[in-house]
């Protein structure tokens, strides 16, 4: 298979919302999910893109959605069971696309946090607790929690997500289904972080979205992934500090090399950034999986 680099995907006549990283078209009662070669980071799309990093995310996500054990969206990953518009060669879509059902989105952005950091080790150095959880004295920066921790937060429509507790969940959803999504993502997210850890990746946090559709709930969008989770390599941790991130380190560290000041657009990679950064995607993919990216 000829492999491409995809930045941006044109269906005519078909709508269309584009995230950072997807492109989402909208086919009725499925959607099209399509992850791109592009990358962000310090919340900015980067001009070049990472080739295999779409094929790469869409792998991992299936791998999950295969064994997650629970309904989730994802119904087929070949893209021509959908009805594409004529004439249209679905080439730069292959590996790229997952078919799904479109669900109405429960607004919540449901996190698990297994370790203290980002906005938790913040929270916790001011407050001594994790949105409103109370925790001993004496943790770490990147340190182990002694529980998983459910933290949720809302989806912010533009700029970044905010925190909130349980209870102001409870407001924005039936206390039962905050309930239930709390349990699932603590469950998910468990599961997923003992098989990670057995293959070398530490999964400090991660973020799941749930659907309803026909009264079932569903997992949606991605699951598991470096850009829904923070993953760590197991052999380099070390709490107090903190740590590599598995996929984005050399592009953050370049980055922050330069004289980008953050605020405006960013520069092209190099060359070797680019390498090195897809090399660490396929290395999550392969380590994760166990099979070996071609
Ligand atoms: N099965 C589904 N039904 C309905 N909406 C879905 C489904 N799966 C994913 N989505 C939505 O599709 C969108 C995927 O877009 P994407 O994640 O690329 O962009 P984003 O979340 O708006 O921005 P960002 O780039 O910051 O993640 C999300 O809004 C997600 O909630
Ligand atoms: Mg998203």
């Amino acid at each position: 298979m000829a492999t491409h680099v995809v930045s941006r995907i044109e269906l005519p006549g078909i709508p269309v919302r584009r995230g950072k990283v997807r492109d989402v078209f909208d086919f009725g009662d499925r959607l099209l999910l399509v992850a791109t070669d592009r990358i962000s980071a310090f919340d900015w799309i980067l001009p070049t893109p990472i080739p295999d990093k779409g094929r790469l995310l869409t792998a991992i996500s299936a791998f999950w959605f295969e064994r997650v054990g629970i309904p989730h969206h994802l119904l087929d990953l070949d893209p021509r069971v959908l009805p594409l518009p004529a004439g249209f060669d679905p080439a730069p879509l292959l590996g790229r696309s997952m078919v799904v059902r479109k669900t109405t989105v429960v607004p919540i952005e449901c996190v698990a946090r297994g370790y203290l950091v980002g906005s938790g080790w913040k929270d916790y150095r001011a407050t001594g607790k994790v949105c409103g959880l109370p925790l001993p004295a004496g943790l770490q920066e990147c340190g182990q929690l002694p529980e998983v921790l459910f933290t949720p937060a809302t989806k912010a429509e533009s700029g970044h997500d905010e925190n909130i507790s349980f209870e102001q969940m409870c407001q924005a959803v039936p206390q039962e289904l905050a309930s239930r999504l709390r349990e699932l993502t603590i469950s998910l997210y468990q599961r997923a972080a003992d098989y990670a850890r057995g293959r070398g990746i530490i999964i400090a946090d991660t973020k799941f979205e749930f659907g309803q559709a026909g009264g079932e709930l569903y997992l949606i969008d991605e699951a598991l992934t470096p850009d829904s989770s923070r993953f760590w390599p197991a052999d380099a941790y070390q709490p107090g500090r903190a740590q590599p991130s598995f996929d984005k380190q050399f592009v953050r560290d370049w980055l922050e090399s330069t004289t980008w000041d953050k605020n405006s657009p960013p520069p092209e990679l190099p060359a070797d950034i680019v390498e090195r950064t897809r090399q660490k995607y396929a290395e999550a993919y392969e380590r994760l999986t166990g099979r070996p990216w071609s």
